[in-house]
């Protein structure tokens, strides 16, 4: 296949989402890369190979925000048909202590909520409305987390709570799109050398936390990156509705 898909990943300036993006230029498409702030992403962009990239802002939790960047791209005659949904929060008490139950308040909840469940939504439902019934390869990834899976170990409660509404959104969606021939898959993360994981974990405590990942040891997000490009690719056209583990068998299904 000639490659000529434009893909949009969100929380592009991220750790994971940088190397997401460059994973998906080295594969020939071209990247809309999104995230709250336009300057970090303008400069992940000009050093991605190939061309036609862009650079955009965006706060996936504000519904205008995502319509607008929509509707920005189909003025320029830009159609998606690749959407990766890396941003995300996941916040941490005083010294990167995990917030319990009790310390996560009403506002706290919903704003989890607001960013990693609704702001996923929301940007899979604006990709849907302006995909076309003919698109070529089509896909949606989505990122939760092995810790959704595992009820979490450093991640409060809301955080937990929304990647596991991740997953079961994504296979709701993967039924819809499946007449579209539209996949929709999750990459669930184990732990990864990104800034995320970074509040919580110092690198000199890494083997403190990596005794119960088998392959002993923190994950790079280039090797997350990775199971992003085979979804991407045309051969995974018969995988829908999966959760794709990257997590060093941290958690086995
Ligand atoms: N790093 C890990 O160990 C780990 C583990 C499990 C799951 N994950 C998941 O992988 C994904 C990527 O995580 P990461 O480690 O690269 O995190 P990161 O913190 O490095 O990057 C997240 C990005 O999302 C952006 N973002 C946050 N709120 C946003 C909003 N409202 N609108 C737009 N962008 C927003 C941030 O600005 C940031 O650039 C996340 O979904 C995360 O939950 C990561």
């Amino acid at each position: 296949m000639t490659e000529n898909r434009i893909a949009l990943v969100t929380g592009a300036a991220g750790g994971i989402g940088q190397a997401v993006c460059r994973a998906l230029a080295e594969q020939g498409l071209q990247v809309v890369l999104a995230d709250l702030e336009l300057a970090p992403v303008q400069a992940v962009m000009e050093s991605l190979p190939g061309h036609g990239h862009r650079a955009a802002s965006v706060d996936i939790s504000n519904v205008a925000s995502v319509e607008q960047l929509f509707a920005s791209l189909l003025d320029d005659g830009v159609q998606v048909s690749v959407l990766v949904n890396t941003a995300a929060i996941s916040p941490v008490g005083e010294g990167g202590a995990v917030i319990d139950v009790k310390g996560t308040t009403p506002e706290l909840w919903e704003k989890v909520f607001a960013v990693n469940a609704f702001g996923t939504y929301a940007v899979c439902r604006a990709f849907v409305m302006q995909v076309g019934d003919n698109t070529q390869h089509g896909r949606i990834i989505n990122f939760a987390s092995t810790g959704a899976q595992l009820g979490g170990y450093r991640s409060c409660t809301a955080y937990v709570a929304s990647k596991a509404a991740v997953i079961a959104f994504t296979k709701a969606l993967a039924r819809e799109m499946a007449p579209l021939n539209i996949t929709a898959n999750v990459v669930s993360p184990g732990l990864i050398d990104t800034p995320m994981l970074r509040t919580r974990l110092a690198p000199e405590d890494d083997h403190k936390s990596v005794g119960l990942v088998p392959l002993s040891r923190v994950g790079l997000p280039e090797e997350v990156a990775a199971a992003v490009s085979y979804l991407v690719e045309p051969k995974a056209a018969y995988v829908t509705g999966s959760t794709l583990d990257v997590n060093g068998g941290y958690y086995m299904v």
